[in-house]
C-alpha cells in the first residue's frame, strides 16, 4: 500500500502536520510505504484558466504542481491535510485543488479521460474555532476533488479548538484518531 500525504498547512510542524504525520507514522508501522509533500515547500501557480488547454486531462503549466501528480499516479491511498483558513481551506490547497480543472474537464466534458484504478482518500482538517460549518465547507471541497481523482472519500478527522503551534499535541482524541486513519488505510480496513 502506497500512502501519500499532502499537507495544506503553510506552518511547518504545525497542528496539521503534526496530526497527518501521526497518521503516516501508524501507517507506516503497518507495512506501508509512505511519502508527505508539503504544499508550500513547492512552487506552483494557481490555476490561470488557459485558452490553449490540453483535452487529455494534462495541465499545460509546468511547475512543481506536476511533481505532485506523478506521486499522486503512483499512490493507492491519499490523505489530505488542511487548516481551517477563513471558513475553508488554506490557499495553498485550494490552489493545488483548482490545478485539476484540466482533469475535470477531459473526464466530464470532453470524455477524454478514464482512470485505470480507483484510490481511498481521507481528509484531515484543524480549525481554532468550533465551527461545523466551516469544516463542512472544507469537506465539500475535498469530495469534489476526490470524484476528481478517482479516489473514494473514506474517512475524515475533524479537529477542533486548536489554535498555538503544536496545541494539537495535548488533543488525545485528535492523535488517537489520526492514528487510526493511517492504520486503517494501511491495512485497506474501512477508515
Ligand atoms: C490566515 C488564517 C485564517 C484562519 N481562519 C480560521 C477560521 O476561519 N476559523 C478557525 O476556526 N480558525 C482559523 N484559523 C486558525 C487555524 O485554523 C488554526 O490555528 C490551525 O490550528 C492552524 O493549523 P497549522 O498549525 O497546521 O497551520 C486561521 C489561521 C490563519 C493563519
Amino acid at each position: 500500500m502506497k500512502i501519500l500525504a499532502i499537507s495544506g498547512s503553510p506552518r511547518r510542524d504545525g497542528n496539521t502536520e503534526i496530526l497527518l504525520d501521526k497518521a503516516l507514522d501508524a501507517a507506516k508501522n503497518k507495512g506501508a510505504n509512505i511519502k508527505k509533500i508539503v504544499l508550500s515547500e513547492l512552487k506552483f501557480s494557481p490555476c490561470l484558466e488557459c485558452e490553449n488547454i490540453r483535452k487529455d486531462g494534462i495541465c499545460i503549466i509546468k511547475d512543481d504542481w506536476q511533481k505532485i501528480v506523478s506521486e499522486i499516479k503512483k499512490a493507492d491511498g491519499l490523505i489530505l491535510a488542511s487548516p481551517i483558513f477563513f471558513g475553508s481551506v488554506s490557499a495553498q490547497t485550494k490552489m493545488f485543488i483548482d490545478r485539476f480543472q484540466c482533469l475535470w474537464l477531459a473526464k466530464n466534458i470532453f470524455r477524454t479521460y478514464k482512470a485505470k484504478q480507483r484510490k481511498i482518500g481521507a481528509f484531515i482538517c484543524i480549525e481554532a474555532s468550533d465551527r461545523k460549518d466551516f469544516f463542512e465547507n472544507a469537506k465539500a471541497i475535498v469530495k469534489n476533488f476526490f470524484v476528481t481523482i478517482d479516489t473514494d472519500y473514506k474517512g475524515e478527522l475533524f479537529c477542533c479548538g486548536v489554535d498555538k503551534k503544536g496545541a494539537v499535541k495535548k488533543k488525545s482524541n485528535c492523535l488517537k484518531k489520526a492514528s487510526e486513519i493511517g492504520k486503517r488505510m494501511a491495512t485497506s480496513e474501512t477508515i
